[in-house]
């Protein structure tokens, strides 16, 4: 049998030897065995482990799709995710200072979408399978937050009240101030009847808001979340940082980026993560593309007293960037765009003299395609911060400064 030597980890977090053949869940520097199928390694065995392998934490690591690495040391994941946002710089050619990479702690998430289907006998609900749609049911997961396993059953009544026979939930579980926040999709077209039924269910099953492919079915609570000192009460399914330890540590970085600032400019604001906390010391002016997210900030703003002025404006800055003029206005700018990134707003930010930029990104080739603008347009960039919410995932996320050298 033909040994494969692991030579790096793709973007997925798979093994790759040469050819290219992909080899799930193994490590540079190993040499594996494995029936090969295409340009991937199926029924792998470890012939030489890497120093860097473990024992998985989790029973559910084989079977379960949820998490990709947790074979490799933590310390091996940090350097993997450090090194992918330094060679997409280095790509681009731009040199990069990692500062820190900050792991969340193990049943940290406080949001994760969950699938659910109908059985002979009930309803699972938990995790695809790796590479395939087949539900696995995950009762001792090491990602979701305790408060957020009571999720699971919930998805599994819902898939038993509404669930098409042949179809799939989608159930997007959230903790929040009230309770869970459920968003569903995939299930039963609503009409009156299962309106009905979907109310008495979030009533039984203590739900703060039930909603069904996107529109809101019950509300007993407001799932507020807490952003800074305001409460905001975000539109269904609408993006939140996925764990609270990540979502701090970034506005830590981004505040002591924004010290001393007085007119902020937050670019993608969701519903205020930065915006509200910012207003603490600083006018800011919050530019997002949901109008409904725009709405809540907004919302949040106003019922929590004592906040510098903060404005709103809903604009989709992939067409309608906030142009070079007007970017003159403020004296520090927080961006956090898509995994599309943010050409069109990058490329206006580069024509302006913004002092300071915080550049939060789920993303490090667009991030480094944003970077390498903003550098040759004479900002410079400070250390980067990799802020790794999505544990033992192949995810990275980052937040790195920019500032002009005159400034
Ligand atoms: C990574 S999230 C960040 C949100 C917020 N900064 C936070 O931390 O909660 C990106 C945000 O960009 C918004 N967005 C996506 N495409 C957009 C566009 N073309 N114009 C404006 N906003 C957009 C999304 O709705 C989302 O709220």
């Amino acid at each position: 049998m033909d040994i494969y030597l692991i030579e790096r980890l793709g973007h997925m977090g798979d093994g790759i030897a040469r050819g290219p053949v992909f080899a799930p869940l193994t490590l540079p520097g190993e040499e594996v065995t494995g029936r090969l199928e295409g340009d991937r390694l199926l029924d792998v065995k470890i012939v030489t482990p890497a120093p860097e392998r473990v024992a998985a934490p989790c029973r559910h690591f084989r079977t379960c799709g949820g998490c990709a690495l947790q074979h490799a040391a933590p310390g091996f994941i940090e350097s993997w995710k450090a090194g992918v946002v330094r060679q997409a710089l280095a790509a681009q050619g731009v040199a990069a200072e990692i500062a820190a990479v900050h792991t969340s702690p193990e049943r940290s998430r406080r949001r994760a979408t969950l699938s659910a289907r109908r059985t002979k006998k009930g309803a699972l609900a938990g995790f695809h399978a790796r590479g395939s749609d087949v539900v696995v049911e995950i009762p001792d997961c090491h990602l979701l937050a305790p408060e957020l396993m009571a999720a699971l059953p919930i998805a599994e009544a819902l898939a038993v009240a509404a669930g098409s026979r042949k179809g799939e939930l989608s159930v997007q579980a959230t903790l929040s101030q009230g309770g869970l926040d459920i968003a569903v999709t995939g299930g039963k077209p609503m009409d009156g009847p299962l309106q009905v039924e979907l109310a008495q269910q979030a009533e039984r099953l203590g739900l703060a808001r039930l909603s069904w492919d996107g529109e809101v079915v019950a509300m007993r609570h407001a799932p507020e979340q807490m952003f800074g000192r305001a409460k905001v009460t975000p539109p269904p399914g609408a993006f939140l940082q996925a764990t609270a330890d990540g979502e701090a540590r970034l506005l830590a970085e981004v505040s002591t980026l924004m010290r001393g600032k007085s007119r902020i400019l937050d670019l993608f604001a969701g519903c205020g993560t930065f915006s509200l906390p910012l207003a603490e010391t600083a006018e800011v002016h919050a530019v997002e593309g949901e109008a409904e997210m725009v709405q809540a900030l907004e919302r949040g703003w106003r019922n929590a007293p004592g906040l510098k002025r903060v404005t709103t404006e809903a604009r989709d800055l992939f067409r309608r960037p906030v142009l070079a003029e007007e970017l003159s206005r403020y004296d520090g700018v927080v961006i956090d765009p898509p995994r599309a990134g943010a050409s069109a707003q990058v490329a206006e930010l580069a024509k302006a003299r913004v002092p300071v930029i915080a550049h939060v990104s789920c993303n490090p080739v667009t991030f480094a395609r944003d970077a390498a603008v903003l550098v040759a347009a004479g900002y410079v960039m400070g250390p980067v911060t990799v802020v790794d919410q999505f544990r033992w995932s192949p995810h990275v996320e980052l937040v790195a400064g920019f500032s002009l050298t005159s400034a």
